[in-house]
């Protein structure tokens, strides 16, 4: 083949190549912006797995809004630089750290009850931290993802909830971090995966189809919150979008390799997904209030996919989690 037509082919390629990654780049990071520049003054806002990320995008945005800011984070070391860097770039930063390992149940009561004997009020929680990788059990012999993604949600929100006794005059905001993966999330997946012995051999394990699984958990609970709590809670769940973070570093095999590539050739910052976050902790009660129980992307309420729906499965859900978290129903 001549050598001319080959380079022609090649450039050809390259030029097609180029191209589909700039508009499928563009088309990931385009976002909206937070619009809303409401200070955080005297308010405090705790946020889980703070110590990268959306989580630490968040602290910053809220730290320099005024908030008291609580890290609940378990990497001490992690945190702690983190707590520096903030530190330098917001003199005055109100900012504190609580060690937090979702995988214990008995560190989530730890930190619920820490955070109400240091600081009594709370005004937003941000339920962010996640887990996205191989199976693992944790300490209370729970999958590792469903109990990192969602019951430790569920257990900290309810001790402080508990604790706090919000008021329609003063709600408490919940702002649960979900995913757009949340849509392929199965419910035959959620009721093994809340089963307290590990996971059922018959089929094989998943990592992405158990993330996803944990988050439908998520947007259904967040929905159940809203209707149980009604106007002393105003909870909200959100999708960040494609964000470059160190989420998929766990994310094994051929998959998270090539994952993690594209993530850092097209997927948004951390500050660009942060927003949606932002939105859902800034905008009034007012503004908010008529959302409670809704899915966020991109700082607008979005309808949810039908298995989200199930207004029964949601139940039955949280009466699993209040049983295996040993909280009497309320
Ligand atoms: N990145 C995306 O494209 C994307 C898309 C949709 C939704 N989200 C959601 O956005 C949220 C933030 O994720 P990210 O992308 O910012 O990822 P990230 O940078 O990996 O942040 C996750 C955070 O969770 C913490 N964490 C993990 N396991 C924990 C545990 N057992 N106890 C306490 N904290 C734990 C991590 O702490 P360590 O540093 O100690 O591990 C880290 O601070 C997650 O809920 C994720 O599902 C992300």
């Amino acid at each position: 083949m001549d050598t001319e037509y080959v380079q022609r082919v090649g450039a050809l390629v390259l030029g097609v190549v180029t191209l589909c990654v700039t508009f499928t780049r563009a088309y990931i990071r385009k976002h909206t912006r937070c619009e809303d520049n409401s200070r955080l003054d005297g308010k405090t806002v705790l946020i889980t797995g703070a110590s990268s990320g959306i989580g630490r995008a968040v602290a910053v945005e809220c730290v320099s809004r005024g908030a008291r800011v609580v890290l609940a984070c378990r990497d001490v070391t992690k945190t702690m630089f983190v707590m520096a860097t903030i530190r330098r770039a917001v003199p005055g930063a109100d900012i504190h750290f609580l060690l937090l390992d979702l995988a214990s149940l008995d560190s989530v009561r730890a930190c619920a009850d820490a955070f109400i004997g240091r600081f009594g009020q709370l005004n937003v929680l941000v339920n962010n931290a996640a887990y996205l990788g191989p199976k693992r059990t944790t300490s209370d012999g729970f999958d590792y993802t469903f109990q990192v993604n969602f019951l430790g949600y569920f257990l900290l929100t309810s001790l402080l909830c508990r604790a706090l006794a919000p008021k329609p005059s003063r709600p408490l905001r919940v702002v649960n971090m979900a995913s757009h993966s949340y849509a392929d999330g199965r419910l035959e997946d959620l009721e093994d995966l809340s089963e307290d012995s590990p996971r059922g051999t018959s089929r094989p394990y998943q990592q992405y189809r158990t993330y996803a699984a944990s988050k439908l958990a998520v947007v259904m609970y967040t929905a159940q919150l809203a209707l149980r709590q009604g106007p002393s809670v105003i909870a909200v769940a959100v999708h960040p979008g494609a964000v470059h973070t160190s989420l998929l570093r766990h994310y094994s095999g051929a998959v998270g390799r090539a994952l993690r590539v594209a993530a850092a050739i097209l997927f948004r910052t951390p500050e660009a997904g942060a927003q949606s976050v932002v939105h859902c902790v800034v905008v009034s009660d007012h503004v908010l209030r008529p959302w409670t129980g809704a899915y966020f992307t991109d700082c607008c309420p979005q309808p949810v996919a039908p298995p989200a729906r199930d207004r029964a499965a949601a139940e039955r859900l949280w009466l699993r989690c209040s049983a295996l978290c040993r909280l009497p129903d309320k």
